[in-house]
C-alpha cells in the first residue's frame, strides 16, 4: 500500500495545469466501442480508472495505441460481449461499458459494478431504462445478461437525474430504431462532453446539458478525433488546496463556468478569485470564514467536492454546516480528519464543522477517492507530518497530484513501500 508523506504548513504559490476529466473520459472511452472505425482521444488522464477501462476494451478485442494522454481505439474487431468480473469490480463506472456493448451488439453480460464505498449505489435506474428500450434482462448469481433483437427508442423518465444512467441510455440508444427521450436527465458537463464526442462521430443527440435529452437513432458512426474536457473536480480540489494553505495560486483552466458553485463558496469563505481568459486565480486569507454547503445534482454544488471542502473548512473561523444529498455514506473520511484535530459532528446527512485554530499531522487512511484527497489537503495545512495511507484510492482519480502540489511549493512525497 502506497502513502503520501506530507510536511504541513507550506503556503502554496504558483501556476498549475488541470488534467483531462476522469468522469468525462470514462463514458467517452466507452463510446469508442460503438464506433467500428478509429477514434482518437486527447487529454485522457493517466489514472487507474482510465487504465482499467482501457484494459476492458483490450479484453473485448479493441486495438489500442497509447501515447501519454493520446489514445487511439480501433473497435472494428471486438469479439467479446462480456466484461470480466475482476475488472468490473474495480469501479462503478464500468457499468457504462454495458450500454455501449449493448448499443453496438444488442447483447452484454456483466456483474454488478464495484467502486468507492460511498453508499448503496444500485443500478436499478440503468436496468429499468434498458428494459424500456426493449432489452431483456436476466439476473443470476450476481451476473446480468442483457439481450434483444432490436433496440427500440422509448421515452424514459428517470426517478433521479443519475449521471451514469443518463450516459448508459445515451450509449445504448445511439443505433436504436426511432427516437429515445430522457426526461429528468442529468445535466452534468460530462454528459455534454459525451454527447459532443458522439455527435462528432455522427450520432444525433440533442438537449445534453438540459434535463431533456433526445437521441435519434443513426445507422453508422465515423472516425473522429476528440479532446476531452478538463477535470472540474481536480480544478476545485487544487483551488481548495490553495485556500486551506492561505495560498496564492493560478489554475490553467478554460472552463470556470463548470465550477461556479465552488468559486462562489470559496469567495464566501473569504478567498479572492479572479477569472481571466484560460486562468483562474485564487488568493486566500490566512484564515477562512465558515460557510454552509448542500450537495446537489449539477448545476448545484458537486458531491465530489464535499469532503475536500469539509477539510478546507476545518480551520475556518466559525461553524460550517454541510448537507450531503447525493450519497448516503460519504462521511467516512470524518473519523480520519478527527485524528488530526478536526471538530466535526455527523447527524444523518449533515456534518457540523467547528473551525479549530490548526490541525496536527497524524497517520490517516484514505477511505475513498475524494475522501483521500481531503486528507491530503488537511496534511498540507497541518502542523507537522501527515502520512496518508491507502492512496491507491487517490491514484484512481487524480493525475500526478503529488507532483502538481510539489510544483506549487508543498512538501509531499509518494512512498510506494508503506
Ligand atoms: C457519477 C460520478 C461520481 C459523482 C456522481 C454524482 C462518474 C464516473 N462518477 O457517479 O463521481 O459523485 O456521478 O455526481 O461519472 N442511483 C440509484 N440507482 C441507479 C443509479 C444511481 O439509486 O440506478 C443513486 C446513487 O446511489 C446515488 C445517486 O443516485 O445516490 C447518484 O448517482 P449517479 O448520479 O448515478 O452517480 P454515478 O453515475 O455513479
Amino acid at each position: 500500500m502506497a502513502s503520501y508523506i506530507i510536511e504541513g504548513g507550506r503556503r502554496l504559490e504558483g501556476e498549475v495545469t488541470v488534467s483531462g476529466s476522469k468522469n468525462a473520459s470514462l463514458p467517452i472511452i466507452a463510446a469508442t466501442i460503438l464506433n467500428p472505425n478509429i477514434t482518437k482521444l486527447y487529454n485522457i488522464p493517466n489514472i487507474h480508472d482510465t487504465q482499467i477501462t482501457l484494459e476492458i476494451l483490450k479484453y473485448l478485442g479493441c486495438k489500442l495505441k497509447k501515447n501519454h494522454g493520446r489514445i487511439e481505439v480501433n473497435s472494428k474487431n471486438i469479439d467479446k460481449r462480456e466484461i470480466p468480473e475482476h475488472l468490473m469490480n474495480q469501479m462503478r463506472s464500468t457499468v457504462v461499458l454495458a450500454g455501449a456493448i449493448l448499443g453496438r451488439f444488442k447483447e452484454a453480460r456483466f456483474s454488478y459494478p464495484g467502486g468507492c464505498d460511498i453508499g448503496a449505489r444500485p443500478i436499478d435506474l440503468h436496468l429499468r431504462a434498458f428494459k424500456k428500450l426493449g432489452i431483456n434482462i436476466i439476473e443470476d448469481s450476481g451476473f446480468i445478461t442483457c439481450k434483444c433483437d432490436r433496440i427500440i427508442g422509448a421515452n424514459i423518465d428517470l426517478d433521479f437525474p443519475s449521471v451514469g444512467a443518463t450516459e448508459n441510455i445515451i450509449l445504448a440508444a445511439i443505433y436504436a430504431e426511432g427516437i429515445t427521450q430522457i426526461t429528468n436527465a442529468a445535466m452534468e458537463p460530462e454528459i455534454v462532453d459525451l454527447a459532443k464526442c458522439l455527435n462528432k462521430m455522427g450520432a444525433k443527440i440533442e438537449g445534453a446539458g438540459t434535463n431533456i435529452i433526445t437521441i435519434t437513432g443513426v445507422e453508422k458512426l465515423k472516425s473522429i478525433s476528440y479532446t476531452v474536457m478538463e477535470d472540474r473536480i481536480e480544478a476545485g480540489t487544487l483551488l481548495c488546496a490553495g485556500a486551506i494553505t492561505g495560498g496564492d495560486i493560478t489554475l490553467k483552466y478554460k472552463t470556470p463556468e463548470h465550477i461556479t458553485p465552488i468559486i462562489h463558496k470559496l469567495e464566501e469563505a473569504g478567498c479572492q478569485i479572479q477569472i481571466e481568459k484560460g486562468k483562474v486565480h485564487l488568493k486566500a486569507n490566512r484564515k477562512l470564514k465558515a460557510v454552509d454547503i448542500k450537495t446537489l445534482p449539477y448545476p448545484g454544488f458537486p458531491t465530489d467536492m464535499q469532503s475536500v471542502f469539509a477539510s478546507t473548512l476545518t480551520t475556518a473561523k466559525g461553524t460550517s454546516m454541510i448537507i450531503e444529498n447525493i450519497f448516503e455514506n460519504r462521511y467516512r473520511y470524518v473519523a480520519e480528519l478527527k485524528k488530526m484535530g478536526a471538530k466535526i459532528a455527523i447527524e444523518g446527512k449533515t456534518a457540523v464543522i467547528k473551525g479549530v485554530r490548526r490541525l496536527s499531522g497524524a497517520k490517516v487512511k484514505s477511505t475513498d477517492l475524494r475522501g483521500g484527497a481531503c486528507l491530503v489537503l488537511a496534511g498540507l495545512a497541518a502542523r507537522g507530518t501527515t502520512t496518508v495511507t491507502n492512496i491507491e484510492y487517490i491514484l484512481r482519480g487524480y493525475e500526478n497530484l503529488d507532483e502538481k502540489l510539489r510544483n506549487l511549493g508543498a512538501e509531499i512525497l509518494l512512498d510506494k513501500e508503506e
